[in-house]
């Protein structure tokens, strides 16, 4: 007779239903594991056959063959491990033949026979609800599990012990409760930054708008410190991003402890980063760094020490919203809409920008020009934000600190916010959150400047030769600055704001 056990394979963050048949038939006693396991996925056997003896239950001296259907679809991980220990104990008497009826099941055991935390636990409960069917998992991710729904049957064990305990019913798991992170006490503030006062305008526009934002400056001028506030002035995550956040979370085997958190993602890689880092991909699939800052910020600090190829991979994403990975039997696309936020130095001295400077390597233009070069045209062209960061002067410094810090900034990011939200949802487009993220078709509707702004724009487009791109990029830009005002109409200052954080943009091109 064969046994059979529900269980997932990831395709993206999506889990689709695989089917574990396990067959104790008569023959020599052998084990053998069929339909496209990797590597970790044949190890399971071994782990398999440790945990059952720990258990105190014997293999039995037969042939045992374990299927996993389909068999063209890719199994990767170490998940496989309690399904098929779960089968072969339904096989063998060790629980009721039917008790795993209606349950999907993701573990991975350790050789004394306990459950050890897994990737992919929410949404292969996402998955298991939708099909009406409970879910098994470790204890560890029991929390995690039950995000999916309030009435999904979960199973959270720390041994394969206690799941066969419960199914005879000498010891029952309580079901259990959705965790959320606790919020840490203090963020960093932007009260701690003196001066910058342009820099931080520019901030509160990205954060609002959920533009990205380049920020061009002398050593030690304060970028990665304003940088790093940004978490502070950014609302918390919707329901609806909390679990689109943690599904990607899920999958990448980053959520801690089962518990989900508000918190918009903050990722920052260093430029040593590869390709498959920072897109996702890789031998085993994995969500990269714009995926895991899907619908908060990705923070790229020193950008021209990227590499070239890395950072051109990010164009695709920026535009459309998700990456897709191409491997050699498959394709995965994963959802990336990040903010891209980045710092830089003008040259690579770094003082470019000071006035009466005179560069060591003799021509300033050239030295700027060969820094600036790294970063090709059509990236710069996605960034809607560039502003300039000078040096900090002795005079700032020594002011007492601003009076107005994260809190104050936040509520008028929010404010905005929530305009972009009611605007999108009444004009039918409810997965569109902030203006970065409209379709130029909506643009025209949503953002047609007054008779002066338009007068503005036309002059402006001719002299600065703005793309298409670069055009509605800034029709987006003075739509949030519009929304930060509370206005309803795009007026000439507005517009006037949006095109000079594009001006140095434009500079920045004709330099590369
Ligand atoms: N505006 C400011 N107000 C208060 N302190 C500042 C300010 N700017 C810089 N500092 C101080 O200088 C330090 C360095 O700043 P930061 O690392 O942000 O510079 P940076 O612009 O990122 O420089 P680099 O280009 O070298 O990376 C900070 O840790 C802080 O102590
Ligand atoms: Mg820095």
């Amino acid at each position: 007779m064969v046994q059979r056990v529900s269980t997932v394979a990831f395709e993206g963050i999506e889990a689709r239903a695989v089917d574990v048949q396990v067959q104790v038939a008569p023959g020599l006693p052998a084990f053998y594991l069929v339909g496209l396991p990797d590597k970790a996925v044949s190890e399971a056997r071994e782990r398999v056959r440790s945990a059952l003896i720990a258990s105190g239950l014997a293999l039995p001296a037969r042939r045992i063959t374990v299927n996993l259907a389909p068999a063209d679809l890719p199994k990767e991980g170490s998940h496989y491990d309690l399904p098929i220990a779960l089968g072969l104990m339904a096989a063998i008497g060790a629980i009721p033949a039917d008790a795993l009826a209606g349950f999907t099941v993701l573990g991975e055991l350790g050789l004394d026979g306990s459950i050890a935390p897994v990737a992919g636990v929410l949404p292969a409960a996402i998955g298991a609800n939708s099909r009406d069917e409970g879910l098994i998992c470790p204890a560890a991710c029991g929390s995690e599990a039950a995000w999916a729904s309030p009435d999904i049957q979960i199973i959270a064990a720390n041994s394969l012990i206690q799941i066969a305990n419960h199914f005879k019913g000498t010891q029952l798991l309580s079901r259990p409760q959705p965790k959320v992170h606790e919020a840490p006490a203090s963020l960093l503030d932007l009260r701690d930054i003196k001066g910058q006062e342009s820099a931080k305008r520019a901030l509160e526009i990205a954060a609002a708008g959920g533009h990205h934002l380049l920020m061009i400056g002398a050593p030690g001028a304060g970028k990665s410190m304003l940088a790093a506030r940004l978490p502070s002035i950014l609302p918390p995550l919707s329901p609806s991003e909390l679990l689109e956040v943690s599904m990607i979370a899920s999958v990448a085997g980053e959520i801690r402890d089962g518990a989900l958190t508000a918190r918009r993602p903050f990722r920052a890689p260093h430029h040593s980063a590869s390709m498959a880092a920072l897109t996702g991909g890789g031998l085993r699939a994995k969500p990269g760094e714009i995926s895991l800052a899907h619908q908060g910020v990705l923070f790229l600090d020193e950008l021209p020490e990227f590499e070239a190829r890395v950072l051109d991979s990010l164009r695709a994403p920026m535009e459309n919203g998700e990456v897709a990975v191409s491997r050699a039997n498959h394709r995965v696309t994963y959802p990336a809409r990040f903010m891209l936020v980045g710092a830089m130095n003008p040259c690579r001295c770094g003082h470019a920008y000071d006035p009466g400077f005179a560069c060591k390597r003799g021509r300033l233009e050239r030295c700027t020009a060969d820094y600036q070069s790294r970063i090709s045209g059509p990236l710069m062209d996605r960034i809607d934000l560039r502003i300039e960061v000078p040096a900090v002067t002795a005079a700032d410094l020594i002011l007492p600190p601003p009076s107005e810090g994260s809190a104050e900034v936040a509520a008028r990011v929010a404010a905005a916010r929530d305009v972009q939200r009611q605007r999108y949802a009444a004009a039918g487009l409810p997965q569109v959150r902030t203006n970065a993220e409209a379709p130029a078709a909506v643009l025209e509707k949503i953002a047609r400047p007054d008779t002066a702004g338009a007068a503005l724009l036309r002059d402006a487009a001719e002299t600065m030769q703005l793309s298409a791109r670069g055009y509605h990029r800034v029709l987006r830009v003075a739509r949030t600055l519009a929304d930060l005002d509370g206005a309803d109409t795009i007026g000439r200052l507005h517009l006037a704001e949006a095109l000079s954080y594009r001006a140095l943009a434009e500079d920045l091109r004709r330099a590369a």
